[in-house]
């Protein structure tokens, strides 16, 4: 029979099996993925596992904290944490297209990777062990959206956070290679990790990287990040987490609108509001939100993000639209 608890015992047979007492190293994205594939190889291998967070600068709020305190708090892993914002505003400085900024996140993560990677290489040598591998949160369709599945079709390049090098010296253990989301989530509430992690809606590798629509500045993200966070309250606080599938919220950088507010004119910028709902990301549909609920996160944004002046909402299902807009 095929159950949550089956996936899990069979997961963690096979990384046992698979790794020995070798070391592993796994990379934290902020994401479910990543957490639950590093929470299994806890639980399997226990102190032969180092995690790594990389903070990118791209995520959303309070994203990092959970990584680096409720993760942590969680699973008892031993955690290496990297603040690399600089280095990915750096590279991505002047760059607007999609898969260009998906390259520069893709290749930094790795040079980023590598140098918190060869601390924890040191101080397992100090040990006189050696790290054989890597975790990766691969899902299923992320298989079969790169091209790995049976006739597919390379749509996006999905680089997970840490797609990898040519010249890569680990072998990868990848727990999740079979699963849909909702398997996923089911495996690491099995594993107690708490709900604000399991039930995280999917978030990017490339993080709001790709929800701002032209080049990625400090100021940008900062602005993107405050009105992100007002829509995930608004969905938290009327109870709909779990109707959508994920709500990215993409800021039109590079587009500005007239509009008014108390006496004067502004020209800001407008944000998309995304709701989506979806089985497995592999098609998905416009989830209609209540009025109410949209016309309060409106009102809330505008008043208190002054840069943005315009709230829009994308009413298109996958196919055609995807599910991010880069
Ligand atoms: P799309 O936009 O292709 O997204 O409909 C499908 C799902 O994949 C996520 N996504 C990504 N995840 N790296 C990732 O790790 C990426 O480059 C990437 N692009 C899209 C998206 O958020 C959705 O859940």
């Amino acid at each position: 029979e095929w159950t949550t608890g089956n996936i899990v015992e069979e997961q963690v047979a096979a990384i046992r099996a698979q790794v020995g007492d070798a070391r592993v190293i796994c990379g934290l994205s902020g994401g479910v993925d990543s957490a639950v594939a590093a929470a299994l190889v806890q639980k399997a291998v226990g102190e032969q596992l180092t995690c790594v967070f990389i903070d990118h600068g791209l995520l959303r709020e309070g994203e990092a904290d959970q990584v680096e305190r409720d993760f942590v708090a969680a699973t008892g892993a031993k955690l290496h944490v990297a603040d690399e914002r600089d280095r990915f505003l750096s590279a991505l400085a002047g760059v607007t297209d999609p898969e260009q900024k998906r390259k520069i996140i893709g290749r930094e993560f790795i040079r980023a990777f590598e140098a918190a990677e060869a601390a924890v290489l040191q101080e397992a040598a100090a040990e006189g062990a050696r790290v054989e591998f890597l975790v990766q949160g691969t899902l299923y369709p992320d298989v079969v959206e790169s091209g790995g599945g049976e006739g597919a079709a390379n749509i996006k390049s999905h680089h997970n956070v840490g797609g990898l090098p040519e010249d890569m010296q680990f072998k990868l253990v990848e727990p999740l290679r079979s699963l849909f989301k909702d398997e996923v989530r089911a495996v690491g509430a099995e594993l107690g990790l708490p709900a604000e992690i399991v039930q995280r809606q999917p978030f990017p590798g490339p993080g709001l990287g790709i929800r701002i629509i032209g080049e990625v500045t400090a100021e940008r993200l900062d602005i993107l990040r405050r009105a992100d966070a007002i829509a995930r309250e608004e969905l938290t606080a009327a109870g709909l987490d779990g109707e959508v599938w994920q709500m990215p919220v993409v800021l039109l950088a590079d587009v500005r609108s007239v509009g008014v507010q108390g006496d004067g004119r502004t020209y800001g910028h407008p944000v998309v509001l995304r709701p989506v709902s979806s089985e497995d990301a592999m098609t998905a549909d416009w989830s209609r939100l209540p009025f109410d609920l949209l016309a309060r996160i409106s009102n809330r944004i505008t008043n208190e993000v002054q840069e943005i002046n315009r709230v829009t909402l994308d009413v298109t299902s996958k196919p055609p639209g995807t599910i991010e807009w880069e």
